[in-house]
């Protein structure tokens, strides 16, 4: 397959995630609804495979999701915008970043996001109390190229073009009105921070009032799908989502972080899938197919360089047996 498109850089994109993601997708998915959307990847790698007709992509982040609509909508202007924009960087790229930053500050204007995220380590936004984007530029690279940009939001705009709906709203307005026919994949904020503050994206959610919106859409019966938490090496961060909710939880082993490879650990990070019910009866997830699981990865599945494995917890959930 070809390459995937991706014209944002985002922290926390699941761009490598997608093709183990991509997977539990059931067949024939009339709308993928994103809420939790960033920089769109599970879409793009979605609509790349042709897996569902139309899809609504939806950021509580206003430039973000402005963003999102202007590299399906407009992409020839966007990408002439950047190429402006970039060039202009030379000869102090440091200051151009700075005064960028504070017309973006001032404006919200989404096509400067575009060159903010690309100018900024892994597209690590971070943002002050007052809601102000802080972060500071990567000394040593001058962000994406204007020609491979260019490429990367025609290669998007190919795929969402007249498919997609964009929204900036909260989850909650998003839950009331999906529906039966269509499927939910959901990427909140990470856990354990305080409220609803987080440094790393624009807002954080709670996990109570997140819990109480899913057991809603549980009693729907609706399809959906959640990654959730992390655990690295022995550490787990962030809490499971309750029995009560009854989905299924598999791994994936997300590869070692970035900080374990900088102090020479061989910390693995594990990252949570969480499948509803209507999903797992759909996809015919029969516990038949599954054995309760010993402490041991013993599922593999590799592709792309991305392993998923199914191992045991303290939380009760089944091991795939691949026959
Ligand atoms: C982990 S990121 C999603 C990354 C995404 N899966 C990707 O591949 O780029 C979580 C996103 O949730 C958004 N967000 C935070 N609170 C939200 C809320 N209450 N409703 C909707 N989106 C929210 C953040 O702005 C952030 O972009």
């Amino acid at each position: 397959m070809k390459a995937i498109p991706h014209p944002i850089q985002y922290q926390g994109s699941k761009r490598n995630l997608a093709p183990i993601i991509l997977r539990y997708f059931p067949k024939g998915i009339n709308r993928l609804v994103e809420p939790f959307a960033g920089s769109a990847a599970i879409s793009v790698a979605t609509a790349a495979k042709g897996l569902a007709k139309k899809f609504w992509v939806n950021d509580l982040n206003q430039p973000l999701a402005e963003l999102l609509n202007l590299v399906a909508e407009k992409p020839e202007e966007l990408g002439a915008f950047y190429e402006q924009l970039w060039n202009q960087q030379h000869p102090n790229s440091i200051d151009h970043f700075y005064r960028v930053r504070e017309e973006f500050n001032r404006t919200q204007d989404p096509r400067l996001f575009l060159y903010l995220l690309a100018r900024c380590v892994k597209g690590s936004v971070r943002y002050n109390s007052d809601g102000v984007l802080n972060q500071s530029p990567d000394k040593r690279r001058q962000g994406t190229r204007p020609e491979t940009m260019r490429k990367n939001i025609m290669g998007v705009a190919r795929l969402l073009r007249g498919k997609a709906g964009v929204t900036s709203l909260d989850y909650r307005e998003v839950f009331k009105t999906v529906g039966q026919t269509d499927l939910i994949y959901m990427d909140p904020p990470y856990q354990g921070v305080c409220g609803n503050r987080d440094a790393r994206y624009y807002s954080g959610i709670s996990h109570e009032g997140f819990i109480e919106a899913l057991e809603e859409l549980t009693a729907r019966k609706l399809l959906f799908i959640i990654s959730y938490d992390g655990r690295r090496g022995d550490k787990t961060f962030g809490e499971f989502l309750p029995d009560s909710l009854d989905m299924t939880r598999i791994e994936l082993e997300a590869g070692r972080s970035s900080q374990s490879t900088l102090l020479g650990l061989h910390e693995v990070t594990f990252e949570s899938l969480y499948l509803s019910r209507a999903l797992t009866e759909r996809l015919n997830f029969k516990p038949s197919n599954y054995q309760k699981s010993v402490d041991q990865p013993v599922v593999r599945m590799e592709r792309s360089g991305v392993k998923s494995i199914h191992t045991n917890t303290s939380h009760p959930f089944y091991r795939l047996l691949l026959q």
